[in-house]
């Protein structure tokens, strides 16, 4: 069982896509913890910008919470001061949008982005820069479940520029010390989940009355991760001691086929539903599954809520919503 960590009070913390999924219930843990949290995002239109507003309504009106709207990749000198503490989640998200013309924005958003954070992180006297990486990063090693010294292979453009601003942080780490941990996040579901994907597309076409679309087969697996554990996970890997420069899986603890988590909300919903099947979409891994031996043993950190139960919090959010 993990036991909660929370930073100092009145630790100052940047937290890089605040207005995203993860960066949103990262700040409000923040700030709910009692740190001062400077966000910073820039509002891409990959999704509804309404979405992203709504994500940051309420941490607008706590005063410890400060919003910079604006692009990383063009970061001034001054705009973070005083900042003891990054939570670098902001990136042009989406597997399998980052073929074509989008690769753009990737490299923008994922590589430079970063490469502009860390120069500065190299400058500033950071007590940790936590950077959100991605079980993308892996591919098909060939092997379940993936270990963090596995050969990553990404099959997917956006794997790749995930991959490499992980390295990056390892270089700045290896060369001017800054204090980087990387966290390679499974498949993070939950209330405010991106809409391009697979549980908000499935609850809200059920909940809609509509086909819900799968690709391939749907026996392809996720290890899927509840939002509320990918961010005790971030304080874990804030406040833990001697773990800079380490990499971390992060995943829910389970692996389930997408034909699996329809059963389970078959049953939650209690709604019948049709699926269409289309095709295999390019880049996407057949199967995904963390081994979490590392992160348990150096971060003491263990996911608590199961896929039955992160799946009736997210459900019943989209209730509440409607
Ligand atoms: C997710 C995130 O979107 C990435 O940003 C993140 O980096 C990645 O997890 C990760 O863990 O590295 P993905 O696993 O594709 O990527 O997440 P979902 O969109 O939830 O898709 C899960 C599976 O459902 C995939 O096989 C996908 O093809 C499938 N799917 C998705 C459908 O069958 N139908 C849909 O409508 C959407």
């Amino acid at each position: 069982m993990t036991t909660y960590s929370n930073l100092p009070e009145n630790s100052k913390c940047l937290v890089t896509g605040a207005a995203g999924f993860v960066g949103s219930h990262l700040s409000r843990r923040l700030l709910g913890g009692g740190c001062r949290v400077t966000g910073l995002d820039c509002f891409t239109d990959y999704y509804n910008r309404r979405l992203k507003e709504r994500n940051i309504r309420d941490l607008l009106e706590n005063p410890a919470f400060d919003l910079i709207r604006a692009d990383l990749a063009d970061l001034e000198n001054d705009w973070f001061d005083g900042v003891e503490y990054v939570f670098h989640q902001s990136a042009q998200a989406g597997v399998r949008a980052s073929w074509g013309e989008e690769f753009s924005h990737y490299t923008r958003h994922n590589v430079l982005a970063t490469q502009r954070l860390l120069e500065w992180a190299r400058r500033t006297k950071l007590k940790r820069f936590v950077y959100a990486s991605s079980s993308s990063v892996y591919g098909n090693t060939g092997k379940l479940p993936m270990h963090e010294d596995d050969l990553p292979r990404p099959l997917s453009p956006y794997g790749v520029t995930k991959l490499a601003a992980e390295h990056l942080c390892n270089l700045y780490h290896q060369n001017f010390r800054v204090p980087t941990v990387s966290l390679r996040y499974f498949t993070v579901y939950g209330p405010g989940q991106r809409p391009d994907m697979a549980f908000h597309r499935f609850i809200k076409a059920i909940l809609n009355g509509d086909q819900l679309v799968i690709y391939g087969t749907g026996e392809q697996t996720r290890d899927f991760t509840f939002i509320g554990d990918i961010v005790e996970a971030n304080l874990k890997a804030a406040t833990t001691g001697h773990v800079e420069g380490r990499v971390y899986n992060i995943g829910g603890g389970t692996r389930i086929s997408v034909n699996g988590v329809l059963e389970i909300l078959k049953e939650l919903s209690g709604k019948p539903f049709k699926v269409r099947y289309e095709p295999v979409q390019a880049g996407d891994p057949p199967h995904t599954y963390a081994d979490t031996t590392r992160v348990r043993n150096e971060l003491e950190f263990m996911p608590e809520t199961s896929l039955q139960k992160g799946l009736a919090i997210m459900l019943d959010s989209f209730r509440e919503v409607d």
